[in-house]
């Protein structure tokens, strides 16, 4: 039976040795692990991954082991060395300062960069062990970015999705890592790449457009081979869980200990992973601060803060530690009172029972991470608040903060916003607290956990399915047998042939463009046999196409279908359409090759091309979508079409189209054996002109009218070749 393969660093389980030597099995903290670790557990699926522990003998290891195969979870052993190279190194020293955009804390470390590349690999030999073909790996979190392709290499045809629990960084952030084409290119193995927000997505799509040598179509990433889905998928919690649990008589006795010890003093509650993302510093200068405007609050709020320890032999966490245990002790010493402590600090993890106590009896949850994928806490403590009183302060800088709008949302940079946020949230009328929490709680209930493993799933299932569909069509050894024999076997040929990006790589400037000798055999030959009559149909103007193909036997059809030319004869146009137009667009155009360095137009006889190849990446894909728009609203009366190519905007009449300059051609050149290959959606016209039994081709992974696709202009020349053999 096909199964999920669930794989990330840190298993949902932690194990730990006890005092008397026994092992003990507890739940790990952070995000992926508690929104997970509830779902997975379906049918044959299993979880692999690192247990935090070193076995200290084989029977331990085999004692692990029978338990994790019970919890059907299978472990990846780690190495001391791996641990601090890879772990604490590359994963935490590198992507996540990186990621989180703390750039003066990265170690550009080669070192942590070939352990990272070897344990990935580690994980990628252990879980082979458990794949079969039919599977779907899910892959997960930043320690594991190369895995995909890993696997990949393995089961070329396997489903794979990989989704990121931290922010993505921006293009400037990310370039900073020597190693950013390899992490592209290894996250890019997956079918299915998941990120929280669409400001992430954004990011990744933007980096990969720039770094790797792949083509982005919105949210698709083509390498010719295969098409990469994105797209965002904020994660939920396991709703029911917390509520349920919030409402347990164990938490209620639990919440009744608190209160008593807290001695009926209000709560604000913060919950973090030690973690510098987390804000934990900024937000006790801001308690400070707080205490010292508002003095009416002394004796009456404390600050309950859980640190949980995490990462506790990297530098800058044993750092942030101290900071945090001298600020308490400086706030505690300075404000508190026999029968008032201000900020009750617990360095430790809880169990479920405590913290659901926790989310019970706090009047505010205080979540003001500098940058955070996510964040879960806050979302549990809205699904705690059985009475839908309580006020959620949350920074802007999380991921959740994008759908919990009815939070007060704040910037933790800005401390005295901080402290005005506190202030309102202590004060906030109860009505106000419930029409707030309402919201909320409906929205965190509808995009749970299950829901948000549920679109994932079927997102990964969707491109799967789109890649077969594709595949299918793409040409195989089969399919040029036929084509072949159809070729042998006729009498008049007629063969329509675009030129960029399918005879030869799209080039803007006349000098790289030009045939190169290989090309120019291929055509000799095809040209040589009287029964082919070839057409060059193209939407380059006409002198360079003449010119090229001067000692060849063609005919050809320029500019998109407006100039058409038979071997031997004259240049015709398609219709008689004018041109005044140009006189109007012109100035439009050059306004943006005005504010463009780099761009320039080009001029047709009878249209009008912007090229923006060679302008800064991201500035000319800026420029073309509003030149674009510019040009879809005046082309509105003037029967103008706008066509968006590749680097190029171009402008021209409407009723010229390749299509229809084919369907002329084709009345007055009858055949039996009709052929057409292109690249390009102007082509398209082309393919839909063509008689149904015609061989019609796609240069390109992407959903045509054409009977089949092919990769590459290398495949085109192959193709080519093969019928001439
Ligand atoms: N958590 C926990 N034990 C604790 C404190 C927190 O299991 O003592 C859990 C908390 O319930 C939440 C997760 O740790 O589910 C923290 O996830 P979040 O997304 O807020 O932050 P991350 O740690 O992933 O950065
Ligand atoms: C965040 C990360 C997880 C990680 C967790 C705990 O939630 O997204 O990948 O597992 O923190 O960190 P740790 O380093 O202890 O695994």
């Amino acid at each position: 039976m096909a199964k999920t393969i669930i794989v990330s660093n840190r298993l949902p389980i932690r194990v730990e040795s006890l005092e008397d030597g026994k092992l003990s099995f507890v739940p790990s903290e952070g995000g992926l692990a508690t929104g997970l670790g509830s779902v997975y557990k379906k049918g044959e699926n299993i979880w692999l991954g690192w247990t935090g522990y070193y076995p200290k003998s084989l029977t331990e290891e085999q004692k692990i082991g029978d338990y994790l195969k019970s919890e059907s979870m299978r472990p990846v052993a780690l190495t001391l060395d791996d641990v601090k190279l890879f772990y604490e190194g590359f994963s935490n020293k590198v992507l996540w300062p990186n990621f989180h955009y703390f750039p003066q804390y990265i170690e550009y470390k080669n070192e942590y960069w070939e352990a990272y590349k070897r344990v990935n690999q580690k994980f990628c030999d252990e879980i082979v062990k458990y794949i079969s073909e039919e599977d779907t790996i899910w892959v997960h979190d930043y320690q594991l970015l190369l895995l995909p392709e890993m696997i990949r290499l393995r089961f070329p045809k396997i489903s794979i999705g990989y989704f990121n629990h931290i922010p993505f960084p921006s293009y400037e952030m990310f370039r900073l890592l020597p190693w950013r084409k390899e992490l592209l290119n290894g996250l890019l193995g997956a079918d299915l790449v998941g990120f929280h927000t669409y400001d992430d997505m954004r990011h990744f799509l933007s980096s990969v457009s720039r770094l790797a040598a792949r083509s982005v179509k919105e949210q698709h990433v083509e390498n010719g081979e295969r098409v990469v889905l994105v797209d965002s998928f904020p994660m939920g919690i396991d709703y029911d869980k917390y509520e349920s649990s919030a409402a347990s008589p164990d938490t209620i006795a639990q919440e009744v200990l608190f209160r008593t010890s807290l001695q009926g003093k209000r709560v604000i509650l913060s919950i973090d992973r030690l973690d510098y993302s987390k804000g934990i510093p900024q937000r006790l200068i801001a308690f400070e601060s707080f205490l010292e405007k508002h003095p009416e609050f002394l004796n009456k709020v404390s600050l309950v803060m859980l640190v949980v320890p995490s990462r506790d032999n990297v530098e800058q966490y044993i750092q942030m530690k101290n900071e945090i245990d001298l600020l308490v002790g400086r706030i505690n010493g300075q404000y508190g009172m026999m029968d008032w402590t201000p900020i009750h600090y617990f360095y430790r993890s809880l169990p479920l029972t405590k913290l659901s106590a926790l989310y019970r009896i706090a009047e505010v949850a205080w979540v003001t991470p500098m940058r955070d994928g996510m964040n879960l806490v806050c979302k549990e403590f809205i699904a705690s608040k059985l009475d839908k009183k309580g006020v959620l302060i949350l920074s802007e800088m999380a991921g959740s903060a994008k759908e919990l709008s009815d939070a007060i949302l704040i910037n933790p940079n800005n401390a005295d916003k901080q402290v005005e946020a506190l202030h309102l949230a202590l004060t906030m009328p109860v009505e106000e607290q419930i029409r707030r929490n309402t919201i909320m709680q409906k929205s965190l209930r509808r995009y749970n956990i299950s829901h948000w493993v549920e679109v994932f799933m079927s997102n990964l299932t969707k491109i799967k399915k789109e890649q077969k569909a594709l595949e299918i069509r793409k040409l195989d050894k089969n399919d040029l047998d036929i084509i072949s024999k159809e070729y042998n076997d006729s009498h008049r040929r007629l063969i329509f042939l675009d030129y960029d990006g399918t005879l030869t790589h799209f080039f803007p400037s006349p000098d790289e463009a030009k045939p190169d000798d290989e090309l120019l055999d291929i055509l000799k030959k095809l040209t040589e046999d009287s029964r082919n009559h070839v057409v060059i149909i193209t939407g380059r103007g006409r002198d360079p196409i003449e010119e090229w193909m001067k000692d060849l036997r063609v005919s050809m059809i320029c500019e998109h279908g407006l100039w058409l030319k038979a071997y031997g004869g004259e240049w015709k146009k398609l219709k008689d359409v004018d041109d005044d137009w140009k006189q109007e667009i012109h100035p439009v155009l050059d306004s943006y090759v005005s504010r463009t360095p780099g761009s320039f137009i080009e001029m047709k006889d009878y249209s009008l091309v912007w090229h923006f190849r060679k302008v800064e990446l991201g500035l000319g894909e800026l420029r073309s979508r509003e030149l674009t728009s510019h040009l879809k609203y005046m082309a509105r009366d003037r029967h103008l079409q706008v066509l968006e190519g590749d680097m190029v905007v171009e402008i021209k009449n409407f009723e010229v189209n390749k299509g229809s300059a084919a369907k002329k051609w084709m009345k007055k050149y009858p055949a039996d054996f009709h052929f057409a290959i292109g690249d390009d959606w102007t082509d398209e016209d082309t393919f839909g002109a063509m008689p149904d039994s015609a061989i019609t081709i796609k240069v390109g992974v992407q959903n045509s009218k054409a009977r089949f696709n092919v990769e590459s202009v290398d495949d085109v020349r192959a193709l080519l070749l093969k019928m001439l053999s």
